[in-house]
């Protein structure tokens, strides 16, 4: 019998991924002052327990202003530290592998959580409105807040954020590290011709947009060990007039492939602007992204990992199998159904499949094996 490739472990530089189902990033908004809190612990124990391969924490603030929300996590205070570390631990407890996504908001900083509107927080309201930085001085929509360009302190302190997150993330004992790149965040809106207007070194070709991006990636992987990978988390396109193109990224992908970055993790979307409509006509496809991560895989001959509506079993071994990506990035289905590992080992005929849990649960669940029961049929009166 032939292991699935979603179950055939991935070496990395110095980590082993243990199968290849990967926690996607998930903002939780319940962070306070940008600490791990009983939710988060919990939240991770059931991807974990479940027999994930490895995880990424959500979008963490590299710097206080850089924070989606006021309920996010941050890694801008050694204060962080011994929170991000148990979650480290949660994962290292089950043989996974546990990496934080690191990033700074720009313009799409300074809002509300989902939940309460997810729109831009009033100066005056319950939540204090903050300053927001961006590449130029663009709203990320008609009637938000308009972002400052960023001046060169605010590149110094933003590269700075960025390279003390990622010490405190290896103090925290993180496996890997990945960049946010993507969703209308800072990095995104450089790359984006759609949000950066600017003039000087920092804008107008393609050169000019990924410069500040190259200069973070070098930045992170000055500090991050050789041993450990390097995610980063792209918008692979903007699918918008004007925007950017499978091909830029491919081109922003052979960058940082050359500047120590591992893998590309391929999303989409994000930079809505007053300029362009990138409002999905359509709701999107199961594995409406998987192309962007085969071109990617391809293109800058680097390994990617794949997200967006991948919801089945084999569905995600397909993907692997056609080699569009290495490992399979799970958010929303993971939310529904944390044993999803358990049941795509069922699914794809893995020979032992309960050993993708724990021990304890492992043990009773084989000397059961498969019970299922029907109900009677119902009776007619
Ligand atoms: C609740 C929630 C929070 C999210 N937070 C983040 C985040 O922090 N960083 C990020 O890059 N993407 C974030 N995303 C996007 C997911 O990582 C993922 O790319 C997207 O949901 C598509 O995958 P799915 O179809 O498996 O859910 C979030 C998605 C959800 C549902």
């Amino acid at each position: 019998m032939t292991t699935p490739l979603l179950f055939t472990p991935l070496d990395m530089r110095g980590v082993r991924f243990k199968n290849r189902i990967v926690v996607s990033p998930m903002c939780q908004y319940l962070a306070v002052e940008g600490r791990i809190q009983d939710w988060h612990r919990g939240h991770h124990a059931r991807f974990a327990l479940g027999g994930v391969g490895a995880a990424i924490v959500e979008a963490t603030g590299v710097t206080r202003e850089g924070r989606i929300t006021w309920g996010c996590t941050g890694l801008y205070d050694d204060a962080h530290v011994p929170g991000m570390r148990e979650i480290v631990e949660i994962y290292h407890a089950q043989g996974a592998l546990a990496g934080v996504q690191i990033g700074h908001a720009g313009r799409k900083a300074s809002t509300a959580r989902p939940w309460e509107g997810a729109g831009p927080l009033e100066p005056g309201g319950p939540e204090q409105a903050w300053e927001t930085i961006a590449p130029s001085a663009i709203p990320a929509r008609p009637g938000w807040h308009t972002p400052r360009a960023m001046e060169a302190a605010d590149f110094e302190r933003v590269r700075e954020g960025f390279r003390a997150a990622t010490h405190r993330a290896l103090a925290a004992g993180f496996d890997f590290v990945e960049i946010h790149g993507a969703h209308g965040y800072l990095l995104h809106t450089f790359f984006s011709a759609l949000s950066n207007r600017r003039t000087d070194a920092y804008g107008g070709d393609l050169a000019g947009r990924m410069r500040f991006l190259l200069e973070v990636a070098e930045t992170v992987r000055s500090v991050w060990p050789e041993e450990k990978p390097v995610f980063y988390r792209a918008t692979a396109t903007d699918d918008a007039e004007g925007g950017i193109t499978l091909d830029d990224t491919i081109a922003l992908a052979r960058e940082l492939k050359a500047r120590g970055v591992d893998v590309m993790d391929c999303s989409s979307g994000g930079i809505i602007t007053g300029v362009a409509n990138a409002q999905p006509a359509a709701p999107p496809k199961p594995g409406h992204q998987v192309h962007l991560a085969a071109g990617v895989r391809r293109g800058a001959d680097m390994t990617t990992m794949a997200v967006g509506l991948i919801v089945d079993p084999h569905q995600a071994e397909e993907i692997l199998q056609a080699g569009d990506a290495d490992l399979i990035a799970i958010a929303r289905e993971l939310m529904a159904d944390p044993n999803w590992p358990l049941h795509a080992a069922k699914a794809l005929c893995v020979e032992d499949p309960y050993a993708v849990l724990p021990e304890p649960y492992a043990f009773y669940l084989r000397r059961r094996g498969e019970v299922s029961y029907r109900p009677a049929p119902a009776q007619r009166t």
